[in-house]
């Protein structure tokens, strides 16, 4: 998604050391090789083991299947401890979507699993049939925007009640008299997503892998993430702006922001229009890119 755009924004030195959080088909990986030199060097995260099977036989390349959330440690495992850059591409792969039994797609029958790391202990369905009421209608309400997550999460409850909910068309079944006419679905994938984002534990991923991205950049060094969800573009935007989530500026005495970032553009850049067309996915997609600041301005 976004590839010239996110090329552009890592600014590539083709000695550098880089990171692609978000390997997958390693569509942004291989665009990446081909730009550095002998002397540069990829290593990438993922931590769906589906995504080793695109691994790229290249000396300069390697791939860490694990979440991003430890990128530190795990670098530091294969001995490194700064990079030039650092790509992330959120959500979810288009294999993803593809694989019927993985459950994230609303088109498929499969089971209500939701996990991109099979390894992780809580899928879907447990969310489904064992958070209370007000819990339920909390997450769709937060993670999924859904204006009517109260009365989903009452017609999932009542459901459940009477067998338990195992797969995606029961779900669907369950809530089938709340999706509006013409929008089932993008109700649907609203639905979906909030529970993705819980099963995950996406947010705090993504704070944890930010936090340590600015720990580890060189100065100079660019962060490029593209979000779908404008609570990850939220805690984007406001750590690249002052370091925080809460998107606090704090300043020294002369005036100076005290944050590891500045953003490199201001506004977010969108996917486009020949992009949207093809990919209607790229229609939410939202691109930022910090750079580090000079040392001495951080504050740890
Ligand atoms: C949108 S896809 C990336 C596509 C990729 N840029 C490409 O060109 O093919 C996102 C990928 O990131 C992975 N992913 C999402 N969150 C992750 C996390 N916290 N840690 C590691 N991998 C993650 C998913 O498993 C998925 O394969």
């Amino acid at each position: 998604m976004m590839l010239e755009e996110a090329l552009d924004g890592l600014a590539l030195r083709p000695e550098g050391t880089y990171v692609d959080v978000t390997f997958g088909g390693g569509g942004h990986s291989r665009a990446i090789l081909e730009r550095l030199g002998e002397g540069g060097r990829l290593l990438a995260f993922d931590q769906d083991e589906d995504a080793r099977a695109n691994a790229i036989d290249d000396p300069r390349f390697t791939l860490i299947g694990e979440n991003f959330r430890y990128l530190k440690s795990f670098l530091r495992l294969h001995g490194v401890r700064q990079v030039d850059g650092i790509l992330a591409d959120l959500g979810v792969s288009s294999h993803q979507f593809d694989v019927a039994e993985r459950g994230f797609s609303t088109r498929f029958d499969g089971a209500l699993d939701l996990r991109m790391d099979r390894r992780g202990e809580v899928t879907a369905a447990d969310l489904v049939n064992n958070l209370d009421e007000n819990e339920l209608s909390c997450l769709l309400k937060l993670y999924g925007e859904l204006p009517n997550a109260k009365q989903m999460s009452r017609a999932i409850v009542k459901a459940r009640g009477e067998k338990s909910i195992t797969t995606t068309s029961a779900l669907r079944e369950a809530v089938s008299r709340h999706l509006p006419r013409g929008m089932e679905n993008k109700y649907l994938a609203m639905l979906f997503q909030a529970l993705r984002i819980e099963v995950n534990g996406e947010l705090e991923a993504l704070k944890e892998m930010l936090r340590q991205a600015s720990e580890i950049l060189v100065p100079g060094g660019r962060l490029v993430v593209i979000s779908y969800h404008s609570l990850e573009d939220r805690l984007v935007k406001n750590f690249m702006r002052s370091g925080n989530f809460d998107g606090v500026v704090e300043k020294d005495f002369y005036g100076n922001v005290l944050s590891p970032m500045r953003m490199v553009s201001r506004g977010a850049v969108q996917a486009s229009e020949e992009e949207v067309a093809r990919n209607n996915r790229a229609r939410s997609a939202r691109l930022r890119v910090g750079e580090m600041s000079d040392k001495n301005n951080r504050y740890e």
